[in-house]
């Protein structure tokens, strides 16, 4: 695996040999077992390349965030706990499987955590959602939560907190806070993101060592304005703002 020091590693298809692989930087690696990286397939890293791109245009950066979203989505439900169950299949055969075990429910930070609530809508049929907005307080520079309306019966649920890019961490890191206290034990939390700075990662998985986030990438850093660099820009402003 390449880490942000080395991030240039050959992406392309199983099937072409080393030499003929496209290469391409991939995520960096962070050493904490509760952070789970998608897979870095050629899929995910072209996709990721579309959205990076400051000359892709709104309905391009809606559409690919919108399959990396759904990625996200998909993995991050493999995540939640299941229980046995045999079925009865049309021709009178049993089929050993499995079911979900628990109730979840999304809880997306405002507003670019908005942007992930339709993909977790596409997987989960009649999920609820529930919000929080956390901004900085202009007198102290510290994140304060301003708005928050969540499930009321939350503590109950399995959460899936969503928000897209992940620089600092002090909203998430604030958002966990809120949602531990609801009555949400860590452990039933479950971060999906897009990408993330090394250093808020980092400082988040240990702090809250029994949630689990799902994230498509690790980037290089944060720039001086605490922007994710290589990032993306503002991600908000490139999925509502035409
Ligand atoms: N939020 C964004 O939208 N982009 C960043 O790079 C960091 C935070």
């Amino acid at each position: 695996p390449s880490t942000a020091s080395a991030p240039t590693q050959c992406v392309g298809p199983t099937f072409k040999g080393v030499d003929e692989k496209p290469s391409a930087t991939v995520s960096a690696v962070v050493p904490f077992d509760n952070v789970y990286v998608l897979p870095q397939t050629p899929q995910l890293i072209a996709l990721l390349s579309m959205i990076r791109n400051k000359d892709t245009e709104r309905a391009d950066f809606i559409f690919y965030s919108n399959r990396i979203i759904r990625l996200l989505v998909e993995e991050g439900l493999n995540h939640l706990p299941v229980i046995e169950k045999s079925i009865t299949t049309p021709v009178g055969r049993t089929y050993n499987g499995l079911m979900f075990q628990g109730k979840i429910c999304g809880v997306s930070i405002m507003r670019a955590g908005e942007a992930m609530e339709q993909g977790l809508r596409d997987c989960c049929r009649s999920v609820r959602i529930g919000k929080i907005l956390i901004q900085r307080d202009e007198d102290t520079a510290q994140p304060k939560l301003f708005y928050d309306k969540l499930p009321e019966d939350i503590a109950n649920r399995w959460v899936l907190l969503l928000d897209p890019m992940f620089a600092t961490g002090g909203s998430a890191t604030m958002a966990v806070e809120v949602l531990k206290g609801r009555g949400v034990p860590e452990e039933r939390i479950l971060f999906l993101n897009l990408i993330a700075s090394p250093e808020g990662i980092t400082t988040f998985a240990a702090k809250f060592p029994r949630l689990k986030v799902v994230t498509a990438f690790i980037d290089e850093g944060l720039d001086e304005k605490n922007y994710i660099v290589p990032g993306l820009g503002d991600f908000g402003d490139r999925f509502y703002t035409i």
